[in-house]
């Protein structure tokens, strides 16, 4: 182990050292080097206290796949931003998700129509890379294209849109597969977010088919691929308990009446100091289904209560432990057969969808791609450091 660990930091080394040469960009993740006195890119300065130099990738430290969310757009565009962006991902993450692409209200434009163009575009980018997709998400009721929302046939004709859009979705996705003939999409959240508390949601989907949409869904997803692996995905598991709770009933039931489910998605949008007990509790009772877990959208805000103006130093430690907490209780948790990864919800802070204009900084690396302590918080809990 130790010796793997040598090994990847030498790699690392010279994998910097000859990326981060003529054209100038931002310094990326990794360990500081020699300054290069003709580089314009100043090497991270270790006196930042929001800052550190990265020695080792995520993925290298951990036992299971490490992804971050992707666009189509990003991922052809050849931009200086964008290209680091790309290294970054190469370097550290062997799983992507789609940020919005392959969700139905992009891919689902008509009757019976379907563009799959910016799907297959990020699973030909991640055959080409070594990455495994994590399809997001069949079913959401907040990405519902408008001609569904206004569609005028009867429930029994809507409802035989969507069961045709997911085995279509699900069908297309299974056929790309890589070398050794594994799929490049393996898994797929089924339904996100069906419950609000503990309260099953209202959405055009029960409104048209009925409460038990969510087990139509899972069932049409399993018959059009009987591999691939099928999430439920949803917000607050950890923090909220009768979420929770409502979710894992769901869940018995799912199993005592024979509907398909692998897995469970915990997307970990959590604050800097919330949950505090509860997420360990949490990470505990979803390990206990005996299903997958998935850390699907992490990310922590700093500044919920927009109490700051700008950082503190003690606000980015105790963002930095809520990342450590998070790598530590779901290594050490969740049983090894059970860890299907860990998925952060965006590589800068401006790009995240909580950036909002600048007042908060929730995810790994700064605007320039530096390392955040954030992101040793997260290497360290994945080490194996107790928080
Ligand atoms: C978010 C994206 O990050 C935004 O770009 C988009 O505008 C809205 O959706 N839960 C989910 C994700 O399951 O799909 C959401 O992603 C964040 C909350």
């Amino acid at each position: 182990m130790k010796l793997l660990k040598i090994i990847s930091v030498l790699l690392l080394a010279m994998c910097i050292g000859c990326s981060s040469g003529d054209d100038g960009g931002p310094q990326v993740g990794g360990p500081t080097e020699t300054p290069d006195p003709d580089s314009e890119t100043p090497p991270v300065d270790n006196s930042d206290p929001f800052l550190y130099s990265a020695t080792q990738n995520l993925k290298d430290v951990a036992d299971f796949p490490l992804g971050n969310i992707v666009s189509a757009s990003k991922l052809a565009s050849t931009s200086a931003s964008n290209t680091t962006f790309k290294d970054i991902l190469n370097q550290e993450y062997n799983s992507i998700t789609a940020e919005n692409d392959m969700k139905m209200a992009n891919m689902f434009t008509g009757p019976d129509t379907y563009d799959f163009s910016d799907g297959d575009a990020i699973v030909a980018y991640a055959l080409e890379n070594g990455f495994r997709v994590h399809g997001h998400a069949l079913i959401w009721h907040s990405s519902i294209p408008n001609w569904l929302n206004t569609f005028e046939g009867t429930d029994e004709e809507f409802e035989a849109q969507i069961e045709a859009y997911v085995k279509a979705t699900v069908a297309h996705f299974a056929e790309v597969t890589d070398g050794d003939g594994v799929p490049v999409v393996a898994s797929w959240d089924v339904v996100n977010e069906y419950f609000d508390g503990s309260a099953v949601r209202t959405s055009l989907f029960t409104q048209r088919i009925g409460t038990d949409f969510h087990e139509k869904a899972f069932q049409w997803a399993r018959e059009a691929d009987p591999d691939v692996k099928l999430f439920y995905n949803d917000y607050n598991i950890a923090g909220e308990v009768d979420k929770r709770n409502a979710i894992i009933s769901m869940v018995s039931n799912f199993i005592s009446d024979d509907i398909p489910i692998d897995g469970i998605g915990m997307q970990m949008h959590l604050n800097h100091d919330w949950p505090s007990t509860d997420l360990p509790t949490s990470i505990q009772d979803i390990a206990d289904t005996g299903l997958l877990v998935h850390i699907s959208e992490l990310d922590v805000k700093a500044n919920y209560s927009d109490d700051l103006s700008e950082l503190t130093v003690e606000r980015a430690q105790a963002q930095e432990e809520q990342y450590q907490r998070v790598g530590y209780y779901y290594t050490s948790i969740v049983p090894q057969a059970q860890q299907f990864g860990l998925t952060i919800w965006g590589v800068r802070d401006q790009d995240s969808w909580l950036y909002d204009g600048g007042s908060d900084w929730p995810l790994l690396y700064d605007n320039d791609f530096n390392t955040k302590i954030t992101h040793r918080g997260l290497v360290d809990g994945l080490e194996g450091v107790a928080p």
